[in-house]
């Protein structure tokens, strides 16, 4: 009962507090529901020896077996001192350009062929480390002579080290063209090879990529981090009537063969490529929308915004220097809301909600194309500058396209009350205000970057830019500061003491700077220290609506309630009744009717709807809920939804049951921290 008050007083005052730890502290409490007391009737059986933990898994009567996909004992090798995720040593040489000649087989799920890189030497050096994962070499060469390399046995997760033995020593300022002929495996975790009957079109396989954040060393040998950024040519090779499509500027197709450039660094996270059978459709003068035939009407209306959208980002950013900006619609698999891949974005179909609603995806994947890849975090332990930047510069765009100035800080500040909603959901009750996860700037040392994602570097980092926007002196100075940030690092990467370098520097005469308590900001667990004082008008008519749900009264609940309600104060209306305590069943049910909201076709919406039900254990809703999870792959949806079925104790071994028997339908990455969610693996 204290918990539900404390969590309800929460609601009306968490936003205009300078938070205290004690304060945090009850809130972990309060929010902290059944996540110690399971009954796990899952026997895990570890062994761990530093990055491996492979789990046997004995589950229900039938017992069953998973492995993790690496089966070999690792030999770790060095990673490197400025990327604890790579292998590769950049301070030594880096890649400057990349050629890549690649074959689509989609019988084998191989691409085969080769990357040709151009390696600039900056130490005196007898050889070239690369990062690669589940790679199969044929040939190493240097100016057509053969050499010798040694690929380490596979660290699992990170792949294997490949060394790279040159003829002689090499010395700074030597240029050096490494052309490595290889073939990917059918397991790559950065590619997806969907069969015909799960695309929309049923008739051909399709496939695409994801190598944010350490996936492009399964796709081709390289300096698999952020610090390093190169430029790319590319001509690959599809059956005739596949569309190939990368994050480049696309050349010539002709027949099966189509060629790319692309002119400006990029990190290899930033490499894309998805083939498929496709229609495309113009959106502006520099934009076009691709996807299968039977979503590209669809596609080309909700995203017929974009060329308004990039105008509005160049008025805060200044010029979009990637010429291109189209976007890729792809099946339901696909792993993210949307990713940033330079010239071609990459989103979910579950964005076409027919209400443009979800334009803020957009708009985020839009600043991407200064925060981000222009300007790049040098690792992903500062994700932060990526993520954080991008989601404060999104609702800064997003509110410059109302007029009105104060409507207009209204909805910026709206956008960061969700935004804070669900830092909070991530930060108190779902890892812990102690879990050092929940920090701005995490150690990933021992930490996958897949298994460190979370909303903190996206909230924490944008709640933290718009703390010191506060502090500064508002959007009039801060918005010249963010401009000359990106001018000055535009195409190089860095890390978080370079920001609070420049920003320093950027602002010597300005003694408020000085009251900044960083050690807490950037390497403090839990919620942040300060809390703006947002505008609370728009969510007013939400606690208002939620205290009337909190009466339990089936007759006092009808559509007036919610007629004005935009999508998103729909969205935090049901993001606020996830925290409460569970509703009843009736009144839920009268509340999804009446709200029209259990028939919602916008998955935001819809999404939150199924937790809401499963909250209160709604044996009614879970053939709905394991259809949602097996057709849709986006993870914010996903995990969340598993972590509740797992949470939910006589539902548990059917969830599991559930993913085991799809797993094999997932992409990669979702599949793998799913697992972990259900503790099949550690
Ligand atoms: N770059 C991210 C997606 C990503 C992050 C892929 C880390 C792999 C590793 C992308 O820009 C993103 O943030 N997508 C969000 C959109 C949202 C914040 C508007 C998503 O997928 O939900
Ligand atoms: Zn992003």
């Amino acid at each position: 009962m204290i918990g539900i008050c404390l969590c309800l007083k929460i609601n009306m005052s968490f936003y205009s507090k300078v938070v205290t730890r004690p304060f945090l502290n009850n809130l972990k409490t309060s929010f902290f529901r059944n996540k110690i007391a399971f009954f796990v009737p899952v026997r895990l059986i570890n062994w761990k020896h530093s990055k491996v933990r492979h789990s046997l898994i004995n589950f229900g009567l039938h017992i069953k077996q998973t492995r993790s996909r690496f089966s070999q004992v690792p030999v770790m090798g060095a990673f490197s001192p400025l990327d604890p995720s790579s292998f590769s040593r950049p301070e030594q040489a880096v890649i400057k350009h990349v050629t890549l000649s690649l074959n689509v087989d989609f019988e084998n799920k191989v691409l085969n062929g080769s990357a040709t890189l151009d390696v600039d030497v900056l130490q005196d050096i007898g050889d070239v480390v690369l990062d690669s994962s589940e790679l199969t070499i044929e040939s190493i060469e240097l100016d057509g002579a053969q050499l010798t390399y040694k690929l380490d046995d596979p660290v699992p997760n990170y792949g294997s080290k490949l060394t790279i033995q040159l003829p002689k020593r090499a010395s700074s300022g030597d240029k050096l063209k490494i052309k490595i002929k290889y073939t990917t495996s059918p397991s790559a975790t950065a590619l997806q090879w969907l069969q015909p009957a799960q695309t929309s079109g049923k008739k051909h396989p399709y496939l695409f990529s994801q190598c944010q954040p350490i996936h492009a060393r399964s796709i081709l040998p390289c300096q698999d981090t952020p610090f390093v950024k190169f430029t790319y040519d590319a001509e690959v090779t599809a059956p005739e009537e596949f569309t190939v499509l990368m994050s480049a500027l696309r050349g010539e197709s002709r027949s099966t063969k189509t060629t790319f450039n692309q002119p400006m660094p990029l990190p290899s996270y930033l490499l894309a490529i998805a083939v498929g059978v496709l229609e495309h459709r113009t959106l502006g003068p520099r934009s076009k929308v691709w996807s299968e035939k039977e979503e590209i009407e669809r596609s080309a209306w909700e995203f017929a915004e974009a060329e308004k959208y990039l105008q509005a980002a160049e008025r805060l950013c200044g010029a979009y220097e990637w010429k291109q900006y189209d976007l890729l619609v792809l099946p339901p698999s696909f792993p993210y809301g949307g990713m940033e891949n330079p010239c071609l974005t990459f989103v979910t179909p579950t964005l076409l909600a027919g209400d443009r609603s979800q334009a803020d995806v957009l708009i985020h994947e839009i600043m991407h194309s200064w925060t981000g890849n222009l300007v790049t975090n040098r690792n992903f332990e500062h994700f932060w500058l990526n993520e954080g930047f991008t989601v404060f510069l999104e609702r800064k765009v997003k509110a410059s396209l109302i007029e009105d100035p104060i409507e207009a800080k209204k909805s910026r500040d709206f956008h960061s009350i969700l935004g804070l909603e669900e830092l909070s959901e991530a930060v108190v009750s779902q890892l812990g205000v102690d879990n050092p996860l929940t920090r701005l700037v995490p150690d990933l040392h021992d930490v996958h970057p897949d298994d460190a994602f979370s909303t903190v570097p996206y909230e924490k980092g944008s709640l933290f830019l718009r703390y010191l926007e506060d502090l500064i002196g508002g959007p009039e100075v801060f918005d010249d500061f963010l401009r000359s940030y990106l001018k000055n690092f535009s195409r190089k990467s860095l890390d978080t003491d370079e920001f609070k370098a420049y920003l320093f520097n950027y602002f010597q005469d300005n003694e408020k700077l000085k009251s900044v308590d960083w050690e807490t900001w950037l390497y403090k667990s839990g919620m942040p220290p300060v809390i703006p004082d947002y505008d609370t008008s728009m969510t007013k008519p939400i606690t208002a609506l939620v205290a009337k749900i909190n009466q339990r009264n089936a007759s006092l609940i009808s559509y007036q309630d919610v007629q004005t309600f935009t999508p998103h104060q729909i969205m935090i209306f049901l993001q606020e009744l996830i925290k409460h305590p569970p509703l009843p069943l009736d009144i839920l049910h009268t509340l999804g009717a009446e709200y029209k909201i259990d028939s919602s076709k916008n998955t935001e919406i819809l999404y939150r709807w199924l937790r809401l039900c499963l909250r209160s254990k709604d044996q009614s809703i879970l053939g709905e809920v394991f259809d949602f999870v097996n057709h849709i792959g986006r993870m914010r949806y996903v995990r969340p939804l598993y972590r509740d079925l797992y949470d939910w104790e006589d539902v548990r071994n059917q969830a599991i049951e559930n993913f085991l028997k799809n797993e094999q339908y997932m992409m990669h990455v979702c599949a793998h921290t799913v697992k972990k969610d259900l503790h099949l693996i550690d």
